[in-house]
């Protein structure tokens, strides 16, 4: 049952009992620093209701795109719509209706997390009344009522991380942005944080975030691009993607590059990344792969070899980080 706010209808929304609607739509979107260019022609759809991902290496230009959605950089050239709305023309309107969580924290140090709570809902220009009732609703939320009354550089990151992500669902936005959110928390905490994510998303928000954890990324969104140089090189379910650019399973055996195109020399199709000695050769079935290369005399140790099934951390390896790969 979606909340109160939701029911009231703040927009349209997909997911279960909701219309189909596109929350951020980004056309064309470029972004130039002085002569480099972070982001080139991004098209990007966010889906009302999904948890969306984006991913990609350091300086791919998922800060820069997350940004310009919320209206603190301006594209270069392209458009930015967010509720249906231009992002240029009315960016108070898009923001009112959002939630952000930057890679750095924006609390006030010295204050506490309620009173930092209370600041951010004045920002919002809610009632008094409203202030104290949503920020009591939030330190439950993501369990920081214990550390309430602390000031928060007295506060260890996971907590700080908490607090921010707490601030930014102040004004009970629509979509829910996050720049990193579990960067640095322990596993304990990441756990608890996805959870509270999955708790919004079945509640009717659309969340759009960003990380460098592929396990994170496979769990918890419905929806992935891989941005590489400022570009989507590729956007899917996260089972659809392993499957479309790797294969269902992975082989995994050291062999040295000078020994990769004897032993496959007829195998052409099969989709591989190499990283340093080891090689991870993609395929629906890698026992029978790994016996073909058996039967060939293999010249890989056979200590090395994994199979295991194929995962996140393969695509984006395959579309964006090794300088030696084959295949299809
Ligand atoms: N204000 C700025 N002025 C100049 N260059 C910038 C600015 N902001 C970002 N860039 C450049 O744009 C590119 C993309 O940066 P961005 O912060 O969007 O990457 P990112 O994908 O978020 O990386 P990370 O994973 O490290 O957070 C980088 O080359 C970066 O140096
Ligand atoms: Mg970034």
């Amino acid at each position: 049952m979606p909340p109160e706010w939701v029911r009231k209808g703040q927009g349209a929304r997909a997911g279960p009992g909701y219309a189909h609607a596109v929350i951020v739509e980004c056309r064309q979107v470029s972004k130039r620093f002085a002569d480099r260019l972070a982001v080139r022609e991004l098209d990007l759809e966010v889906p009302a209701g999904l948890c969306f991902g984006l991913l990609g290496p350091n300086g791919a230009g998922k800060t820069t795109t997350l940004k310009m959605i919320y209206g603190v950089s301006r594209p270069s050239s392209g458009s930015v719509r967010v509720f249906g709305l231009d992002v240029a023309r009315s960016p108070r309107e898009v923001r009112a209706r959002l939630g952000v969580t930057l890679q750095e924290n924006a609390h006030i140090e010295v204050l506490s997390s309620i009173e930092n709570l209370r600041v951010f809902g004045r920002y919002h220009r809610l009632s008094e009344v409203e202030i104290e009732s949503r920020s009591q609703e939030l330190l439950d939320f993501l369990e920081l009522r214990s550390h309430a009354d602390l000031p928060v550089r007295a506060l260890s990151g996971g907590f700080q991380r908490r607090l921010a992500i707490a601030l930014s669902l102040m004004n009970r936005p629509e979509l829910l942005i996050l720049d990193e959110p579990t960067t640095g928390l322990d596993p304990a905490v990441r756990l608890s944080l996805w959870e509270r994510l999955r708790e919004l998303r079945a509640r009717g928000s659309t969340i759009l975030l960003t990380t460098h954890y592929m396990d994170e990324a496979e769990r918890l969104c419905d929806r992935l691009a891989i941005l590489a140089e400022g570009r989507v090189v590729a956007e899917g379910a996260p089972k659809d993607l392993i499957r479309e650019v790797v294969a269902s399973e992975a082989l995994e055996l050291e062999l040295p590059e000078e020994r990769e195109a004897s032993l496959l020399s007829d195998l052409h199709a099969v989709r591989r990344v190499r990283a340093g000695r080891r090689l991870m050769l993609y395929s629906e079935d890698a026992a029978a792969l790994l016996a073909t290369l058996r039967e060939r005399g293999g010249g890989f140790d056979p200590h090395s070899v994994v199979v295991r099934p194929a995962d996140l951390e393969d695509v984006f390896l395959k579309l964006t980080g090794t300088k030696l790969e084959g295949g299809a």
